[in-house]
């Protein structure tokens, strides 16, 4: 029978064999995937395995440094890459969302890549792929074929002359949990909801500037953090704020204001193929639409999304 010990154990000793002595890089996402992949590959080869982690400027509230605290903390090999001014360079004047995607995409492998060429004699890139990506990844029909874009490196192992190693590629999320439980991942990487490669990007309706990224993830914050105390985190499978590229008349004392629009968005959901939008309670919505219009300079109106997919997509861009 699998258990997470026992593959733990036949994997770490596969990979010792396969990689020797070689260095291997990989690109951390703050995901469970990526970390996974990362510990049982450090468990395996130690100081050779080279992680890189990019903040790409488009991460939730605090995300970057917290999570690279907490890879510290594993012991990981890890480097911090700030590319903030990058992303939002490439990302400015663009409103059409795939060509947000294609152009976070390409930055990605950019900085990738430089980092990765910085490592003398490098001879492998590690993916924390698992077993429904490489189901995606062969399905010709659908936006799926572009839903891993962004951390999918594309034709850079080629370029650089790279062997690809993939440890969870026959492993489904629920096996990738157990084993990252096993390996010590704390909680807050474990249980953590999906969140899209391209980030806030895709939740900021049209042009993407610093100051928008700032607001929303003051919102998603409240929203996030709201979810976690009220216990209602682990409920949903999914949730975050969208900041709408509309503004709307409101009242504050005596003067009209006309601010911000956002949504919240929170669904229930086994694989993201389907969704449902989360029933919340009437009482914790109420609660976060207060806090996140007094608290949150510049928004003066909240919205709740209750579209199930299909036909809406989870996220709006
Ligand atoms: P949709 O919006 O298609 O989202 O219902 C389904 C799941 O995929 C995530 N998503 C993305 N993930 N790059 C990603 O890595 C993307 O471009 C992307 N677009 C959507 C979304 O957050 C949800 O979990």
């Amino acid at each position: 029978t699998w258990t997470a010990t026992s593959f733990i154990q036949s994997s770490v000793e596969a990979l010792k064999k396969e990689l020797g002595n070689d260095k291997v890089v990989l690109g951390l996402s703050g995901g469970v995937d990526s970390s996974v992949a990362a510990l049982l590959l450090h468990k395996a080869i130690g100081k050779n395995l080279y992680c890189v982690f990019v903040d790409n400027g488009l991460l939730r509230k605090n995300e970057f440094e917290s999570v690279l605290h907490s890879y510290q903390d594993l012991g990981l090999n890890v480097k911090g890459v700030d590319a903030k001014v990058e992303f939002y360079q490439a990302l400015a004047g663009l409103t059409d969302p795939e060509a947000k995607r294609k152009a976070i995409g390409k930055i990605f492998i950019d900085v990738f890549e430089r980092e990765a060429g910085q490592i003398k004699d490098v001879k492998w890139l590690a993916q924390g792929t698992i077993y429904p990506d490489v189901i995606e990844s062969v399905s010709v029909s659908g936006p799926s074929v572009t839903i891993k874009s962004h951390h999918n490196v594309g034709g850079l192992p080629e370029k650089m002359n790279l062997k690809v190693v993939e440890p969870l590629k026959m492993l489904f999320k629920d096996e990738v949990r157990n084993i990252g439980k096993e390996l010590g991942l704390p909680i807050n990487i474990l249980h953590r909801h999906p969140f899209p490669g391209p980030g806030l990007a895709i939740r900021i309706l049209g042009e993407i500037t610093a100051e928008k990224v700032k607001l929303l993830q003051e919102v998603d914050a409240i929203f996030i953090e709201g979810l976690k105390k009220a216990e209602l985190y682990d409920q949903v499978w999914q949730a975050g704020a969208i900041l709408l590229p509309v503004q709307s008349v409101g009242v504050m004392g005596d003067e009209r204001t006309y601010e911000r629009v956002v949504a919240l968005r929170a669904v229930t959901s086994t694989d993201g193929m389907t969704a449902d939008w989360a029933r919340l309670p009437y009482e914790f919505l109420a609660q976060i639409s207060n806090q996140i219009i007094n608290q949150v300079k510049g928004v003066n109106r909240v919205v709740l999304d209750i579209s199930s997919k299909p036909p809406a997509t989870i996220e709006w861009e």
